[in-house]
């Protein structure tokens, strides 16, 4: 049995992670890359060791953002993916970019922090939730089985639809003559019945929060974001006093009550003490198509200008106080990682003050054949394992020999070349057009062991190969 002392299992073992672990795996994930891994794991490592050192010293100690440099398709976006999965910090993505669309107009970029401390007071209030499951299980089951007995508790309303045989519901009145341990007798065998499911089937009465509210969009050009949690609160408060009685199945009840005591157990002010915490010290923001707001002329037309957005960014990156429904948050301590492909600007035609905020840059290099090899294969869930159980849900063995692997390979590259290089992604569309024929007969297929080999892999795009315009369109 493992016993958990605090809800900081996860992330001790990240602690514990030294650069080198976290590169093996990051290694299950995404091919290649080494420079890109190691600047990450080295980034997150070294927040760690901040955190060790005495306070004076550790307010001091900046983080070292990234950027990372690569063409489209070549594991930008993954390796944040799977580093965010791992961490077990809040981590929130951004496209820089949308910062500049016409609709965005006038969004604060601040409502990166103010999302990022929604994202933490949620895993925060989950691993509470998690610690204290089995209390709020038992309170919950103790309800049930007071709704289910009238004789324990004011609650009399039951009946019954399904047959419920093991043994005759008592009257009330034969109740107020029974003595308890007869009483308690009924309830252990009700307990063990419901825990075996058996009672899911009967209906009881609970009283229910309402919930649903209407829900009102309300959309200023100052700051969507803040006056529409703010409405939502007040909202939230104004219909939460209001309850009603609800009949449901038993399990239904069940999680309902769960819920409840979940609610009654969480002290949601420590949650959104410890998540602001949190975010303070380790969140990660992922600042997509940085390049897109690279450049420093004001754009033409309704777009917000992109140095513009660079300067409202600055201020966090740089560190400052952000105020959010939960209280103020100080950003000097969150871990940037910006990536971008830069084929039109270059890191450096950001402004000079961004530039100085990522000290650390590393450039992904392009994928080779002998990597889109190992992205179809090798990762934990590669894209041949996946079309593979894909088809199995319908009886079908795929068996996608290596040559084929090969064969997909070298198109892809071909194609990348010919056309637009958009890296591993290209790898999807082919695959998705060789095993067309199979996915489309399904289930109708025969026989159901199905090969794809290098020469069905000729055979699949031997139209397309032909035609330099069609594979323009199709893959
Ligand atoms: N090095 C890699 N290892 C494994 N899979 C990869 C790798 N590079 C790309 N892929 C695959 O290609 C897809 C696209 O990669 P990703 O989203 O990381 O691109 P990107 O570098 O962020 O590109 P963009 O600049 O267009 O955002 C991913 O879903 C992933 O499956
Ligand atoms: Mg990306």
């Amino acid at each position: 049995m493992v016993i958990y002392l605090s809800g900081e299992v996860d992330e001790a073992r990240l602690d514990e992670m030294t650069p080198r672990q976290i590169v093996t795996e990051l290694d299950k994930h995404v091919v290649g890359q080494t420079a890109a891994k190691r600047a990450v794991a080295v980034a997150l490592r070294n927040r760690v060791r901040r955190q060790k050192l005495p306070p004076d010293m550790a307010a001091d100690v900046m983080p070292k953002n990234i950027i990372m440099i690569g063409s489209t398709g070549v594991g930008k976006t993954e390796i944040a993916r799977r580093l965010a999965r791992m961490s077990n910090s809040p981590f929130l993505k951004v496209e820089a970019s949308k910062f500049t669309e016409v609709g965005y107009v006038g969004r604060d970029v601040e409502s990166m922090i103010r999302d990022l401390t929604e994202i933490a007071v949620e895993m925060t209030r989950v691993e509470k939730a998690e610690e204290i499951a089995d209390k709020a299980e038992a309170a919950a089951e103790e309800r049930i089985l007071d709704l289910l007995l009238p004789s324990s508790s004011r609650a009399t309303h039951f009946d019954f639809d399904a047959e419920f045989t093991d043994q005759p519901e008592p009257s009330g009145e034969d109740q107020l003559t029974r003595e308890d341990g007869g009483a308690n007798r009924t309830r252990e065998k009700l307990r063990e019945q419901l825990r075996a499911g058996k009672l899911n089937n009967r209906i009881v009465e609970l009283e229910v929060r309402e919930r649903s509210f209407p829900t009102i969009e309300v959309a200023g050009p100052q700051g969507v974001e803040e006056m529409g949690i703010n409405m939502k609160d007040m909202l939230g408060n104004l219909f939460q006093g209001r309850t009603k009685r609800r009949k449901m199945r038993v399990d239904e009840a069940m999680e309902n009550l769960i819920q409840e005591e979940e609610e009654r157990l969480i002290d949601m002010d420590a949650v959104a003490r410890t998540a602001l915490d949190r975010v303070e010290s380790s969140a990660i923001i992922f600042l997509d198509e940085i390049d897109k707001i690279a450049g420093r002329e004001s754009g033409a037309g309704p777009d917000v200008s992109r140095e513009g957005v660079q300067r409202d960014i600055l201020p966090i990156v740089e560190g400052t106080t952000v105020n959010t429904r939960y209280g103020m948050v100080k950003t000097d301590h969150i871990l940037f990682i910006a990536a971008g492909a830069f084929h039109v600007s270059k890191p450096s035609d950001l402004i000079p003050e961004l530039q100085g905020r990522f000290p650390i840059r590393v450039e992904l290099e392009s994928l080779t054949i002998e990597d889109f090899k190992r992205i179809m294969t090798e990762p934990k869930n590669s894209l041949v394992k996946q079309y593979r159980a894909l088809l199995e849900t319908e009886g079908i063995e795929l068996d996608f020999t290596a040559d084929a692997v090969d064969a997909v390979a070298r198109f892809a590259a071909l194609v990348n070349e010919q056309t637009e290089d958009i890296g591993a992604r290209r790898l999807h569309t082919i695959l998705e057009k060789v095993l067309d024929e199979i996915s489309f007969e399904g289930p109708d297929i025969e026989p159901k062991q199905q090969k794809v080999d290098a020469a069905y892999v000729s055979r699949a795009l031997s139209e397309i190969v032909k035609d330099q315009d069609l594979s323009r369109y199709i893959l």
